[in-house]
């Protein structure tokens, strides 16, 4: 039997949701992960929770909007069928100053997404996020916060989350 990437004689089936309509920050890192992956990137206008069930690996990826992933996002979680322990991720870019958000303000952001998805059976395996530009309300009058992000480090630190997924599906 041929090895692939994964090196279990079969590819890791993959696939990227993402919602990014502030800046397409996320979009950016999306495309980052999935170059690693060789995934698919979906909107969740554009895969259904039966498409979803058929993959071994989904990564869920937004802005985080009033301290969460985007509802259409968290309504697709709450519509999937039960994962019987398939893998999940999560990634998101925040508008918040990156100084400012440790671990703990990621894990917040996340919590309802990951919550939805554990509850489903979802093995949730990884979580990145990283700084996206942010001219929501007043921001825009100052040129906003995080300007330039994602950069190539945070697209760098990006794909090296990937690489470690794959390592960790062998
Ligand atoms: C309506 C709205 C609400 C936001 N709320 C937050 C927030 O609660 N916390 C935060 O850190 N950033 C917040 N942001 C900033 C975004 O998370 C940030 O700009 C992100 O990179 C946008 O991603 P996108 O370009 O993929 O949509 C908000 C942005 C918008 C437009």
């Amino acid at each position: 039997m041929e090895l692939d990437e994964t090196g279990r004689g079969e590819a890791l089936r993959s696939l990227v949701v993402v919602c990014s309509y502030h800046h397409k920050n996320t979009e950016k890192v999306a495309r980052a992960i999935v170059e690693v992956l060789g995934a698919p990137v979906k909107t969740p206008q554009e895969v259904g929770p039966d498409e979803i069930a058929a993959y071994d690996l989904v990564g869920f990826g937004s802005g985080i909007y009033h301290a969460t992933f985007h509802p259409s996002l968290l309504d697709l979680a709450g519509r999937l069928p039960r994962a019987d322990g398939r893998r999940a991720f999560l990634f998101s870019t925040y508008g918040a100053p990156a100084v400012a958000a440790g671990d703990k303000f990621v894990s917040k952001n996340h919590s309802r997404m990951r919550e939805a998805l554990l509850a489903k059976g979802y093995a949730v395996v990884g979580e990145f996020a990283c700084a996206g530009w942010n001219t929501n309300v007043f921001l825009k009058y100052f040129g906003g916060l995080n300007r330039g992000h994602p950069d190539a480090g945070d697209l760098g630190r990006a794909a090296a989350f990937a690489r470690s997924l794959v390592e960790s599906a062998r």
